[in-house]
């Protein structure tokens, strides 16, 4: 157990823009009125008055230069966007976002990437643009369909069972064995490629570590069935896109859909953006409001002034 410490100094803000202070502000004044929320960008801010920082993508060395920070939250789920910081001080811990609407938004993510590629929705849309009347029916339906997903965490978990409320079978692959109500969690890289084989759309909620970083490389593309498709909002690194696009183009997978990639934005000259057989979404696939998040960050807050553990602490040692 933590010493006890009541919530008090500066939580610095840098999510949603300059636009989104005000929200802060008024969302934390009734969360935690003992706290002051000021913008990132203040350049008047005491440095040693800097107790919590709210961020997203903030400036490398930035965040070392807060002798008395106690807690980093992160305004989103994957942290990737703060270790990458070599000055990163490591001893203070990290909050990753948890907020449940994050995974309710995701899970609807999920569920319409899905339908979409049962339902082959890029030749529905280049029917409308070409003005071509082309009725066809999709060859099987969602309870037929095997859907894998790559993470069972609290995003995955949420969307495992949106996914089998639409009658989809659903299995999952995570880095440690357990029990999950109705649903088959496999576990390990000893257990990927059969994960893999039994799998007919497949689905990456993983976040970037060295060990998910190229795991869907063309030898693990090769051991989904032929006619896959693969839905991918965890983390860009997690595909190699020049073994992705080659499946795609010998026609072993069917169709893709991301949302995340190596460098976002995605270039304009990358093949992706024109490929007949991927969609692309920008980054949006979850998301939790301002109140949802700044709900978790208080009650995160109160559970460190307490002295009790935080929700969803950054592990270094498993990189996620
Ligand atoms: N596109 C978007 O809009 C968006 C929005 C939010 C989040 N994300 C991304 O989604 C990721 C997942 O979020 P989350 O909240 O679900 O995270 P989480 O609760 O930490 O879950 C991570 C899952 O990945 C598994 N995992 C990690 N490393 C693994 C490995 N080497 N092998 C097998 N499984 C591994 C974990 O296994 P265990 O269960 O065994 O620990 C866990 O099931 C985030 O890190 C973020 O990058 C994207």
């Amino acid at each position: 157990m933590q010493a006890t410490s009541p919530i008090e100094g500066v939580m610095l803000v840098k999510s949603g823009g300059k636009a989104a202070l005000p929200d802060w502000q008024a969302l934390f004044a009734r969360l935690c009125p003992t706290i002051e929320v000021r913008d990132w960008y203040d350049t008047t801010v005491d440095p040693d008055s800097v107790t919590y920082v709210l961020v997203w993508e903030p400036h490398p060395d930035r965040l070392a230069t807060y002798p008395n920070l106690r807690v980093i939250f992160s305004s989103a789920a994957g942290v990737d966007h703060l270790t990458r910081d070599p000055d990163l001080p490591r001893h203070v811990p990290i909050v990753r976002m948890g907020a449940g609407e994050a995974a309710q938004t995701m899970g609807e993510y999920v569920c319409l990437s899905a339908l979409a590629l049962l339902r082959d929705y890029r030749r529905i849309v280049t029917a409308q643009a070409t003005a071509k009347w082309d009725t066809f029916e999709a060859p099987r339906t969602a309870l037929q369909t095997r859907v894998g997903i790559l993470g069972m965490g609290n995003l995955g978990r949420r969307a495992a069972a949106m996914l089998q409320a639409l009658g989809f079978t659903v299995a999952g692959w995570a880095r440690t064995p357990r029990e999950e109500p109705g649903v088959a969690v496999a576990a390990g890289m000893d257990a990927l490629p059969g994960f893999l084989a039994g799998t007919d759309i497949l689905v990456g909620l993983l976040p970037d570590t060295p060990e998910t970083a190229g795991l869907l490389d063309a030898e693990r593309i090769a051991c989904l069935p032929k006619g896959a498709g693969i839905v991918n909002a965890g983390r860009g690194s997690l595909i190699v896109m020049d073994d992705l696009i080659a499946a795609l183009d010998s026609g072993h997978l069917s169709g893709a859909i991301l949302d995340v990639f190596d460098t976002e934005p995605l270039p304009p000259e990358h093949p992706a953006w024109r490929h007949p057989r991927i969609g692309i979404t920008c980054h949006i696939a979850g998301f939790a409001s301002r109140p949802a998040r700044a709900e978790y960050v208080a009650t995160a807050m109160a559970a460190h002034a307490e002295g009790r553990e935080m929700p969803n602490l950054f592990r270094p040692e498993r990189g996620y």
